[in-house]
């Protein structure tokens, strides 16, 4: 059994350390990985977004089983391309990963099928949006259509603010084509909570639930960044308020996607807020999220590659997750001045006094004469189970606090809400 992930991030390096529970897979390659992956698996330096390169490696060297696990290559179409050359493939189609790619789609689905979501207009021209923010309550949400690397969403507190949005998304056109046409929508509020589920175009298995922190500070102060830790499970997540949300969400955004024949294999990450008012779905993503793959996979007790077949082979009716009762936080460790400008190829010090209490995932890392150093904005992802998330949090900080690089910066709170 070989194996290729594409992607090389946090998310990447924790679903390869699953993978690899499961003695019966030899070689895995990864592109382009990173440092602490190249320690598990072959990394080879193709770019998660070059189709035409991954296509003719992934056939030269005959892998059984390819993962793409990005959001890029999947809404650009790598799912198909891998299919069409006969290469067994994990991961929705681009017709599929659209629920992600066009947030205009996933509201327009929202709508159309009921499920509970934000009030929403779509605007494809400038001066009509900025007539429209005139006319709304503050604040607002302004979200560029298209994939922006996490940063095309902007709560804006004032119609200027809104204004100066729409100029740098539709005008200044800084996210490129994904600002063609944006989403105004409605400001909600009230705690998030991520949920990640297979599915396989007929059943969906939603995992345990996690909570993400976006913001760069504690205390969710200051920007947004790609996440700087997670939680899993969220407490809030149970009961009646679960079975609701499986419910009204999930099962029917499983019946949207078959009524609307875009068969979905893969990860559906339902990104939802608890508002006073229910459950709001806030976003889809057509992929495992990252950093909540680095408490989730750990957490799962299912073999990873058994599931992803299942999920190939329409096979998921099947399988029953299983869950390991321990809950589980990832502190995530950035480089300094990220989520802006940061500097890389800084060593990385301390990795090996880390203890089992921890998995430390590596994200933005690269090995140079044999040592890691920091090669992006998010560096290490830190892991830690326990009894409950309160000793989940102490280990992983225990064990983060023996890592350091110069600018190092992360959470002192994440588990604590
Ligand atoms: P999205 O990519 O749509 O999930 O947005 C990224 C983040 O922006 C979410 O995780 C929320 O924290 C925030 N956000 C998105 N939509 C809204 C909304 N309608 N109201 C308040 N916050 C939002
Ligand atoms: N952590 C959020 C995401 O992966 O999009």
């Amino acid at each position: 059994m070989k194996i290729l992930v594409v992607g090389g991030g946090g998310r990447e390096h924790a679903i390869i350390w699953k993978l690899r529970q499961n003695k019966s897979i030899g070689e895995i390659h990864c592109a382009p990985g990173n440092g602490g992956i190249s320690d598990n698996a072959v990394c080879v330096p193709i770019k998660a977004t070059d189709i035409d390169a991954m296509a003719a490696y992934a056939k030269q060297q005959r892998f059984d089983l390819v993962i793409v696990a990005p959001d890029d290559p999947l809404y650009m179409g790598m799912v198909d391309r891998l299919n069409e050359e006969g290469i067994r493939a994990f991961g929705p189609t681009a017709r599929a990963a659209e629920i992600e790619g066009s947030k205009v789609y996933a509201k327009q689905l929202m709508k159309k099928y009921g499920i509970p979501a934000a009030g929403y207009e779509v605007f494809s021209d400038y001066q009509s949006a900025c007539a429209y923010v005139e006319s709304c309550e503050m604040p607002i949400v302004v979200k560029a259509d298209g994939l922006a690397l996490g940063k095309g969403v902007i709560i804006c507190q004032s119609a200027d603010e809104a204004k100066s949005a729409l100029d740098n998304i539709m005008v200044k056109k800084v996210f490129g084509d994904a600002g063609n046409r944006v989403v105004i929508e409605e400001f909600l509020e009230g705690p998030e909570v991520s949920v990640l589920s297979f599915c396989d175009g007929k059943t969906i298995l939603p995992m345990a639930s996690a909570q993400d922190h976006k913001r760069i500070c504690d205390g969710d102060q200051g920007p947004n960044t790609g996440g700087m830790g997670t939680f899993s499970p969220t407490p809030r997540y149970t009961g009646a308020l679960k079975a609701e949300i499986e419910q009204t969400i999930i099962q029917r955004t499983l019946y949207a996607l078959s009524m609307e024949d875009r068969e979905f294999k893969g990860v559906i990450f339902f990104g939802l807020m608890l508002t006073k008012d229910g459950p709001r779905l806030l976003e889809y993503n057509a992929r495992f999220g990252d950093p909540e793959a680095q408490v989730v996979l750990p957490r799962m007790k299912n073999d990873l590659l058994g599931v992803m077949n299942a999920v190939i082979d329409g096979r998921l009716e099947d399988i029953t997750l299983e869950w390991d009762e321990r809950s589980a936080v990832c502190v995530v460790m950035a480089s300094g001045g990220y989520p802006g400008h940061y500097q890389k190829g800084i060593a990385i010090d301390g990795l090996e006094r880390v203890s089992d209490d921890a998995i430390v995932f590596h994200a933005g890392t690269a090995k140079k004469n044999g040592c890691y150093v920091t090669n992006g904005g998010r560096v290490l992802g830190v892991t830690a189970l326990g009894r409950d998330i309160g000793e989940a949090r102490e280990k992983a900080y225990a064990e983060a606090a023996k890592i350091s690089f110069d600018g190092v910066q992360y959470r002192k709170d994440i588990g604590i809400k």
